[in-house]
């Protein structure tokens, strides 16, 4: 049996975030139903690479979801919405600020039409504080919450990561949000509001440079190996580890744009990693006698274990380092990991049909549940199940469901002519 079965989840997400929060929860078994405007969630359209079908962009993070589609702005659109909500668990939305309200349907209504639901926002800022107005994408939330200062190198620009930390992060958030608050709802009957600004999530993500930050008001961080004596603010460092161990990637042949390994040198392999790179002379170098040698002198490590490097590829050094128990892995290419075997034994990417766009990949579901499984379904095309979810969810007749197309609940208005 699925985790969440039973759960029925009314899911306005749309984008990114929130659909990264609702394909979690389908996949642990919830009956998602993803409701969209009559044009359906922009991302069907966006960054399209078959004529026609539903880009990669909303296939990978809308899977095992039913589509309905439904005109908010009718009065039977607003029919069909406050019939969902009184028999949902849990409504989601990451709408820009005041949409949800806009329609007429604050959390207080919501919480007046059903006191059970649990109701799940993502907002770039959350609904209060002086940035509570504003929206906001990916990167504007990791420029906002301390990724990007403290990505890069001090002397360059700050960086973005590629891991999506503001939208899939965010997301991340709210699916526990929303776990914790149906758990406290099936014990008081109770719903409540969960909210997850994409703002606080990326700075509980960046908690490491928060504890840098602190303590530099107690002198330079020793295990830096950019400088930062007289610094106040974390800065940012590169390839560090930013952790207790020294820690960076190392060049291997031939030298292309992926050919690297990190490796942390962990205290516990010190000796037998400088044995090996630096023969005894090296292990009994007194510039890396102790830890605080080790730190200060670091870039000479890199250096050294640079030039060792430059003999082997990626994997014959991985292989090295393996043997004498040193942290490490290479730097994967995407192409690498498409064919991995590791990844393709853990169901990490996973190959699927879908009716407009033939065969596709989706990334797998990193949470493995013993007992529930997650099985992984083609994500819907626009409005499939509108007729279906009318009918079985809300009980809805034929002439109802003719009576409310005709009104354009399922549709846009038609375009004025002039
Ligand atoms: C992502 C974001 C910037 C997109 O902005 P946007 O494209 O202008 O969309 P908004 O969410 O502000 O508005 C959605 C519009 O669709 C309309 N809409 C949504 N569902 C509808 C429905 N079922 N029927 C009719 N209209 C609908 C809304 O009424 C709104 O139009 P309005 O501005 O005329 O009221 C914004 O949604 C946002 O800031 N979200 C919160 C943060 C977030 O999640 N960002 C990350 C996304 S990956």
């Amino acid at each position: 049996m699925e985790a969440l079965k039973g759960f029925r989840i009314l899911d306005m997400t749309h984008v990114q975030a929130g659909p990264t929060a609702s394909q979690l929860l389908a996949w642990m078994g919830a009956d998602v139903i993803k409701f969209e405007p009559p044009q359906g969630d922009a991302t069907r359209g966006q960054l399209r690479d078959v004529p026609n079908a539903d880009s990669l962009y909303f296939t990978m993070l809308n899977c095992n979801k039913r589509s309905i589609t439904v005109n908010m702005k009718t009065p039977e659109g607003k029919q069909v919405f406050t019939d969902l909500l009184q028999i949902c668990d849990v409504i989601m939305e990451n709408f820009g600020p005041g949409v949800l309200d806009r329609f007429g349907f604050t959390w207080e209504r919501i919480h007046e039409i059903n006191p059970r639901i649990v109701m799940a926002s993502i907002k770039g800022f959350g609904s209060t504080g002086p940035y509570a107005d504003f929206k906001a994408y990916e990167n504007v939330a990791q420029a906002m919450g301390g990724a990007m200062s403290t990505t890069g190198v001090p002397d360059g620009p700050p960086f973005v990561t590629g891991a999506q930390i503001g939208d899939s992060g965010t997301g991340l958030h709210l699916s526990i949000g929303i776990l914790a608050a149906l758990h406290q709802r099936n014990n008081t009957g109770k719903g409540q509001y969960v909210e997850v600004a994409m703002m606080d999530g990326v700075m509980n993500l960046c908690r490491v440079k928060w504890r840098d930050h602190q303590r530099l008001t107690h002198g330079p961080l020793s295990e830096y190996s950019v400088p930062t004596e007289g610094l106040t603010e974390t800065p940012r460092a590169g390839n560090d580890s930013g952790g207790g161990q020294l820690g960076n990637a190392i060049r291997c042949k031939p030298g292309g744009p992926n050919d690297y390994v990190y490796i942390v040198v962990q205290e516990a392999v010190w000796e037998a990693l400088a044995r090996r790179v630096g023969g005894d002379a090296l292990v009994a170098d007194p510039r890396f006698a102790r830890i605080a040698d080790r730190r200060r002198n670091q870039n000479e490590i890199w250096r050294m274990i640079t030039e060792f490097a430059s003999a082997y590829t990626k994997r014959e050094f991985m292989a090295i380092l393996s043997e004498l128990d040193v942290p490490c892995g290479p730097i994967m290419s995407t192409g690498d990991l498409a064919t991995d075997e590791h990844v393709k034994l853990r169901q990490m990417y996973v190959e699927l049909d879908h009716p407009q766009r033939g065969k596709w990949w989706n990334v797998g579901m990193p949470i493995k549940l013993s007992d529930s499984p997650a099985r992984i379904e083609r994500s819907p095309t626009l409005g499939e199940h509108t007729d279906e979810v009318l009918k079985e969810v809300l009980g809805y007749d034929d002439t109802r469901i003719a009576g409310f197309r005709k009104a354009g609940a399922f549709s846009l208005p038609p375009k004025k002519t002039a």
